[in-house]
């Protein structure tokens, strides 16, 4: 049974295939009206989300497929003390694939070897968000045109901030890429990834506090929110949270095809002043991740021989 648990369990020949099949749907959205029908998505979502876990069901629905879930630890028998094993093999039997999110680092796993359907990881704890790196990816591309010989710059809570995990995961597997690591001391990229992905592979990057400084070597600039629900203490939370807002006046430096990416939702690091600029690309990048997810839902119910 296949599964998206880390972005590494796809190659990039099947990342490849995926934007492609994207790309696709973008083109032509009535030939896949009705692919999914009769299927249902399971979408278990243990910790709040508003963009991912409606994108999940806007892409099964634009499929043709139902949706059956709960949007909060509350509302589900984890309340009751049922563990993720357990609702695994129980959603097994209700539904044909399931996208879960879950605040605890390693749940989706767990959910994946006891599960008899294909599970997607939805973003667990601190750790990986998978498929919000589809949309990333799918995002370059078609800003860039490439992966490949690309300045990225990741700016903000790199600590806790799983969508950075996975985007530097998967990035590293493409040629020419440099990193720029942009943020606070405290919220540093943790060195597991520093370790594991970037020295692993000789990979050149940059760690600084500095985001305007850094602007104009950049081709990809990655903004991320400082994630207050994984602090330990509010005051280190309001200490930190502003550290860096990207304003007009910061981007003069920048080059002019600057692709700017978030992956939303965006408090204050990005100026509204900036949404209307040609480099800003996050909210097209939300319409790219349902996309990236229909094509991931019809894969891997392909896979697993249910449609
Ligand atoms: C991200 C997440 O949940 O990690 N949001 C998302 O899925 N688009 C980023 C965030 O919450 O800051």
């Amino acid at each position: 049974m296949r599964h998206l648990i880390d972005i590494l369990d796809f190659s990039p020949a099947e990342l490849t295939a995926l934007m492609d099949t994207a790309e696709d749907i973008l083109a032509a959205p009535g030939k896949y009206a009705e692919t999914c029908r009769g299927k249902k998505l399971a979408t278990l979502f243990f910790e709040p989300s508003t963009r991912t876990r409606l994108s999940f069901e806007a892409a099964m629905y634009e499929l043709g497929g139902h949706v059956i879930g709960f949007s909060e630890a509350q509302s589900s028998s984890a309340s009751k003390g049922e563990s993720v094993a357990d609702t695994a093999k129980v959603i097994s039997c209700y539904a044909d694939i399931i996208a879960m999110r879950h605040p605890k680092e390693g749940a989706p796993l767990v959910a994946a070897m006891n599960a008899s359907i294909p599970v997607i990881n939805a973003g667990d704890g601190g750790h990986n968000h998978p498929t919000q790196t589809l949309a990333d990816l799918f995002t370059i591309r078609r800003e860039k045109g490439r992966l490949d010989h690309l300045t990225v710059g990741l700016c903000g809570d790199l600590k806790f901030g799983r969508t950075v995990h996975s985007l530097i995961t998967a990035l590293s597997r493409y040629e020419g890429l440099k990193f720029v690591l942009i943020s606070p001391e405290e919220l540093k990229l943790p060195s597991y990834v520093k370790k594991e992905v970037l020295r692993a592979q000789g990979i050149p990057y940059v760690q600084t506090t500095d985001l305007e400084g850094s602007l104009p070597e950049l081709d990809i600039l990655y903004m991320t929110r400082v994630q207050r629900e994984r602090f330990f203490n509010e005051e280190d939370y309001l200490r930190l949270k502003d550290s860096y807002i990207l304003t007009p006046e910061k981007l003069r430096g920048a080059k002019s095809d600057l692709a700017i990416l978030h992956p939303l939702p965006r408090v204050n690091e990005i100026s509204v002043a900036i949404d209307d600029d040609p480099r800003a690309c996050y909210f097209k990048q939300v319409l790219y991740g349902k996309y990236m997810r229909m094509a991931l839902i019809l894969m891997l119910l392909k896979e697993a021989g249910r449609l």
